[in-house]
């Protein structure tokens, strides 16, 4: 199910949060403004009280009663029902006031205000004040009831909560949609950018979202997408240029087998010289294989499906070991070579073996006539060190840092070179960072040296 969008949820966390602040102002109103209606009526009734009140305690003859009776129901008859006066005696000469509502007992009200229901169902409560008082020089204990119909202060209260219904619905539609209009329009540079992202083409260099028009929040984002496109680009390029040196590395050989074979077929040959074009052929098919062989080597290494079989290991014994192959190389040139130090470490021999023939090789290549080679064996608290010094020609350091790569050599003249096809050292690489390790290069006072670092324990 498709996910809601922000701009969505966004409007209907408004709408909620509204809501309930304006349910909560809306109570709060309601419950303030009855709290004041009421209050209101008590004073009304207090009013009211005040104005019969005298009657019964200036007119305490029995002689005036009629007439106080009379003024007490014309009060009455004044306010068309809207406000009553009830005068209760257990006496029924001294009553005064119509029938009392049917399901209430007057009598038993206590004095101070009370309210009582109405049968009616459209009919809001009556507010009324009881007091008792002495009439006749207390001969005559009477009850003197005032009340009046809340309905119209009710039809107020009523009337103010329909008001404040329609505002809080008003404002929640309202807030709700300028909510969705101004989420919207926040999301807009996400729009944009998405859109910029649409339109990057593959292949082509250099592309990169325009991340200076876009609001701050955005702008990290579209950086570090661009710091994407750029590490891809780069990885892309060094691909490109891979695919372009394994194709010149095989063209070599291959011009030449096709070469040769072409000339041994361009007459009748004898057995020897076919013999010797097969030998020559030989020898670049081996040249072939060779570069094939690092290539899958490299590239397993890369995607890690080639795994190091660790065994503990002197790695001075395993130095030797590899010296006396490499031996010849160093003879030839008389080169001495030199083995300092002991690392006890868990390695793969087969591929230690192979990445310190490769130094050695090299060395031995690059190395002056008639100096001394040294294999450094060195560690610290949780690596391996292994160094090959050499004397030799200065190298520049914007080929030290390249060195590592594949096919990358000094001297360019690739073609000149039958053994040496540029992966040496990146497989010298691979092997150390299979180990956990890297690899360093230094040249400097006529001495390079090439290395790389093992991880003691893993
Ligand atoms: N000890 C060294 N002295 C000088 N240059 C070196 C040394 N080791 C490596 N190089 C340079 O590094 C390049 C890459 O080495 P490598 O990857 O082993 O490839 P290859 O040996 O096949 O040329 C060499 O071609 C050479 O130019
Ligand atoms: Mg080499």
């Amino acid at each position: 199910m498709p996910r809601k969008s922000i701009s969505h949820k966004l409007a209907v966390s408004f709408a909620v949060l509204m809501f309930c602040i304006a349910l909560a102002y809306a109570l709060c109103l309601r419950v303030s403004l009855r709290e004041s209606l009421h209050k209101q009526m008590y004073n009304e009734l207090q009013f009211r009280y005040s104005l019969i009140e005298p009657l019964f305690s200036t007119e305490q003859n029995l002689s005036n009663w009629d007439e106080l009776k009379s003024k007490l129901l014309s009060l009455t008859n004044a306010e068309g029902s809207r406000v009553r006066y009830w005068v209760l005696s257990d006496n029924p000469e001294f009553q005064i006031g119509g029938i009392p509502p049917e399901h209430v007992d007057l009598f038993a009200l206590k004095d101070g205000f009370s309210q009582i229901s109405r049968e009616e169902k459209d009919k809001c409560p009556l507010f009324l004040l009881t007091k008792t008082i002495q009439y006749n020089n207390g001969k005559i204990p009477l009850h003197l009831i005032v009340s009046i119909d809340s309905t119209p202060y009710m039809g107020t209260l009523n009337e103010f909560t329909r008001i404040l219904i329609f505002i809080t619905g008003f404002g929640i539609v309202f807030v709700t949609l300028l909510g969705f209009i101004i989420s919207r329009k926040g999301m807009k540079p996400i729009e944009l950018l998405s859109q910029q992202a649409h339109k990057l083409a593959p292949g082509i260099s250099g592309q990169r979202l325009d991340a200076a028009l876009l609001p701050e929040e955005l702008r990290g984002l579209a950086e570090a997408f661009n710091g994407v496109l750029a590490r891809q680009e780069k990885a892309w390029l060094q691909l490109e240029s891979f695919n372009a040196d394994v194709a010149h590395e095989l063209r070599t050989p291959l011009a030449s087998i096709i070469g040769q074979t072409q000339l041994a077929l361009s007459r009748k040959r004898k057995n020897v010289e076919l013999e010797d074009c097969l030998a020559s052929n030989l020898e670049e098919v081996e040249r072939m294989a060779s570069i094939v062989n690092d290539m899958l080597f490299l590239s397993y290494a890369q995607t890690g499906k080639q795994s190091p079989k660790l065994t503990d290991v002197s790695l001075r014994e395993e130095a030797i070991k590899t010296a006396e192959y490499t031996e010849p190389s160093f003879t030839d040139r008389n080169i001495r070579l030199v083995i300092h130090g002991d690392v006890q470490a868990c390695v793969d021999k087969r591929l230690f073996t192979r990445s310190l023939a490769n130094l050695l090789e090299n060395s031995a290549r690059h190395a002056h006539e008639d100096t001394q080679v040294i294999v450094d064996l060195s560690c610290d608290e949780d690596l391996a060190t292994v160094e090959v010094r050499n004397y030799g020609d200065q190298i520049e350091s914007l080929h030290l840092e390249r060195l590592f790569e594949r096919f990358y050599r000094v001297d360019n003249s690739r073609s000149q070179s039958v053994t040496n096809h540029g992966l040496g050292l990146s497989i010298v690489k691979a092997v150390a960072h299979m180990h956990g390790g890297d690899t360093f290069a230094t040249s400097s006072n006529g001495i390079n040296s090439f290395g790389f670092t093992l991880k003691l324990k893993k």
